[in-house]
């Protein structure tokens, strides 16, 4: 496969990179020997990477006081633009999402429950770059990234000064602002899950796992209520937003670099969609998904973090998909388990632990009680997916419900509760709220609700190992969980949330266990 003649002309013409493949490539392999293998098995498309002519994307923790000075100036030009001009501030952040109608072919274009979650988002933000260095008169500048994993309170430096005429980095709208921590189980362990996937897409797949948690649970946490970061049309005119993003960006990396058959789509279609940004002249491009899909072509690279190889597939994937996945467990009766979404009374979630005894659907059992070794080896016909059907929301909540299997009754720890935690339901671009404030190019038809799909083999592998599952007592719960600021006691974070988690009125109405692959 040579190069697409598009994207030799796209790097010469808008990179003025010089990037050559060939020489260098044994020995960069070599020096990266942990992440390439294994290796394709024929020479890939891609160029090796070039190495110290990228520039670095780095922990926003590391920022010397003038980089930082240059981000802030960057970030200040910008917002003093007229918002018709296309670098300005109002205008990238209209890119993603508007509140009003779309006035322009530009608006609106984020992608989000698509397998070009992560494609959009890198072009976005390498044309976000572009235009900030620019801004800033700082050739050298580049966009950090907030390592919430790491770091989980929002960076100093969006937070103080808290004004926003002294700190361009400051945005009240936010509820991060307080300096809660956002909570592990959203920053480490749903982290943990979705690059422990090994597919890019389907049910609970890397790029929707991600992209719900720790991606959209995150939006939610550090905009809470009201906050800009909550909801898809507000969320890139909040600062943070580009540096949260490209620690999303970062973390494609982190997951192809794991190697064990990961890789991105490779197909034509995928590849040769097209998405029109503005540049640093104002003037609008247009890029094809192959042109940005690889970090190096945009002569970039994260800290500490080569470059991943991207590997093509050498066959087609399978044309036939994987039969659906069934219902195994559930809370509505067992004969109604498949009953339609609509005859289902909505349950609240409050502030509470809502918790769940599931019945067994008799055909299924078996399925579910096939034990943890024969799973492990079925990949991924013998996953356990847990759904929570029907959830709908006025408002982003305040507090994080996280959903857990078979949690033991009674006083737990926090700590102690994570052995059966499962994942966090994401709001962002899903809560009425969300709804409402999205342009015309985006009318979603019918209503807010909405599903969460979780992957618990790993889980119920483990309960079934230590003797402690049983397919006819399964229950689920749904546990709220408050982040409150240092120096706050735990009845005043509990009071707040409290009242958050009335206002946001969130509902859900079924949760079923499902099993995927053929059934014995
Ligand atoms: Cu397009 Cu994190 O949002």
């Amino acid at each position: 496969m040579a190069h697409p003649p598009s994207r030799r002309r796209f790097l010469m013409t808008t990179l003025g990179v010089g990037v050559t493949a060939g020489a260098s490539q044994a020995c960069w392999r070599h020096r990266h020997r942990c992440y390439v293998q294994p290796c394709p098995p024929t020479p890939d498309p891609y160029p090796p990477d070039p190495g110290p002519t990228l520039r670095e994307r780095c922990d926003v923790r590391t920022l010397t006081g003038p980089a930082l000075a240059s981000l802030r100036k960057g970030v200040a030009v910008m917002k003093a633009l007229p918002a018709s001009d296309r670098r300005s501030w109002a205008f990238q952040a209209a890119i993603h999402g508007t509140t009003g109608s779309s006035a322009d072919p530009l608006f609106n274009q984020c992608q989000h429950g698509t397998l070009q979650f992560f494609t959009w988002h890198r072009a976005y933000l390498y044309f976000f770059e572009r235009i900030l260095r620019w801004a800033a008169g700082d050739p050298a500048l580049t966009l950090p990234y907030w390592d919430w994993s790491a770091s989980p309170t929002l960076p100093e430096a969006f937070r103080a000064p808290a004004d926003p005429a002294a700190n361009p980095l400051y945005e009240a709208l936010r509820k991060a602002n307080d300096g809660s921590a956002l909570p592990a189980t959203v920053v480490v362990n749903d982290l943990d899950t979705a690059l422990g996937q090994t597919a890019f897409g389907g049910p609970t797949g890397f790029s929707p796992g991600l992209e719900d948690s720790p991606h959209g649970a995150v939006h939610g946490l550090v905009g809470g209520p009201g906050g800009l970061m909550s909801t898809v049309p507000t969320a890139a005119r909040d600062p943070i937003f580009w540096l949260h993003h490209a620690n999303i960006d970062r973390l494609w990396n982190v997951w192809l670099n794991q190697g064990g058959g990961r890789a991105n789509p490779s197909d034509a279609a995928f590849l040769d969609r097209a998405y029109s940004f503005a540049d640093e002249t104002g003037g609008v491009v247009t890029v094809k998904v192959r042109e940005v899909i690889d970090a190096t072509a945009l002569g970039y690279r994260y800290c500490g973090l080569p470059n991943p190889r991207l590997v093509v597939h050498q066959q087609p994937v399978a044309a036939s998909s994987p039969a659906p996945p069934v219902v195994a467990a559930t809370s509505a009766a067992a004969d109604a388990a498949a009953a339609p979404l609509e005859r289902v009374e909505a349950r609240p979630l409050g502030f509470q632990e809502e918790r769940v005894k599931l019945n067994v659907v008799r055909a299924n059992r078996a399925a579910l009680a096939a034990p943890a070794a024969v799973r492990a080896t079925a990949g991924e016909a013998g996953k356990v997916l847990l759904k929570v059907e029907g959830v709908a929301a006025d408002d982003t909540p305040e507090v994080a419900y996280g959903v857990y299997l078979n949690l033991p009754e009674g006083d737990r720890t926090e700590e102690a509760a994570r052995a059966y935690y499962v994942g966090t339901i994401n709001f962002f671009g899903k809560t009425k709220a969300d709804k409402r404030g999205l342009g015309h190019g985006h009318a979603h038809a019918g209503g807010a609700e909405f599903d969460a799909t979780f992957d618990a083999t790993k889980l119920v592998g483990r309960l079934q190992r230590a003797g402690r599952f049983d397919p006819d007592a399964v229950t689920v719960s749904i546990l709220p969980l408050a982040v409150g600021p240092p120096g706050v006691t735990a009845d005043q974070v509990k009071a707040r949330a409290v009242a958050a988690a009335k206002a946001a009125n969130v509902t859900y109405k079924r949760v079923s266990v499902l099993v995927t692959g053929e059934q014995k």
